[in-house]
């Protein structure tokens, strides 16, 4: 089974597991949160999940929600008020504690808005994201306000990490967030905690977020981890 096939099993069977009806759901970005997003819209459209209030956490998922008649709302509407009772996401590296690199899809300061917000909170993921040690392999995105570039590459460098600015594909220049910043992908020549580095990157000045989901600042709930296997099963990590 290849990768694509992967992330399907492993979608499907967290959107079947754990989304329930009535819940305040936050849904995930990137290629396997599309699968998850994909089968939360038949079972709604099947009405199995009356009542269900969806927060997209980009505007990618927003679009997918509303080609599929998923209601969605914004995470201070009356509707969310601010909580979630569950985020399911997509990640790039997991490593065995269950810690997490995510934003290769640039979506991370929204995506952590939500899994930190969340009661819950569950990723779906191909066998191959997961890792011994965190940052060496996949970068680590870093959102920073457009004036720090330079000054928090620096920081970052003194922090062990190799830094380059993301690039746009089919657009001359770098990316530009959701909310208007630079993304610097930072990879590290040695292994790292991740949750120290998530609370140190984010106190160097002009950085908004970056893509360590590892309990730093608040404790992460779970989370639960689904994998899909080359065999087609799907595995459940819990720490
Ligand atoms: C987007 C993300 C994605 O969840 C992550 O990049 C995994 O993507 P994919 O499922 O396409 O491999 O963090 O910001």
């Amino acid at each position: 089974m290849d990768s694509q096939g992967m992330k399907e099993l492993a979608g499907v069977r967290a959107a079947d597991d754990l989304v329930k009806p009535g819940m305040k759901l936050g849904l995930g970005t990137g290629s396997t949160a599309l699968y998850v997003i994909r089968r939360v819209g038949a079972r709604y459209a099947a009405g199995e999940l009356k009542g269900l209030r969806v927060f997209a956490t980009s505007f990618q998922t927003e679009l997918e929600c509303e080609t599929l008649g998923i209601p969605h709302y914004a995470l201070n509407s009356p509707e969310l008020a601010g909580g979630l009772d569950l985020t399911i996401d997509g990640a790039d590296e997991i490593d065995p504690e269950q810690r997490l690199v995510k934003g290769g899809g640039g979506a991370l300061l929204i995506e952590k808005l939500a899994a930190y917000n969340s009661a819950s909170y569950a990723v779906v993921a191909d066998q191959g994201k997961l890792v011994s040690s965190l940052g060496l392999r996949f970068p680590v995105p870093v959102e920073v306000i457009p004036e720090a570039r330079n000054a928090a590459a620096g920081a970052l460098e003194k922090l062990g990490a190799s830094v380059k600015l993301r690039e746009a594909l089919r657009k001359a220049g770098p990316v530009i967030t959701e909310h208007g910043n630079l993304i610097l992908d930072i990879l590290f020549r040695e292994a790292v905690c991740p949750a120290e580095m998530e609370t140190r990157i984010n106190l160097i000045p002009g950085v908004v977020e970056n893509g360590f989901f590892a309990g730093g600042p608040l404790k992460l709930k779970g989370p639960l981890v689904y994998i899909g296997r080359e065999d087609g099963t799907v595995d459940r990590l819990w720490r």
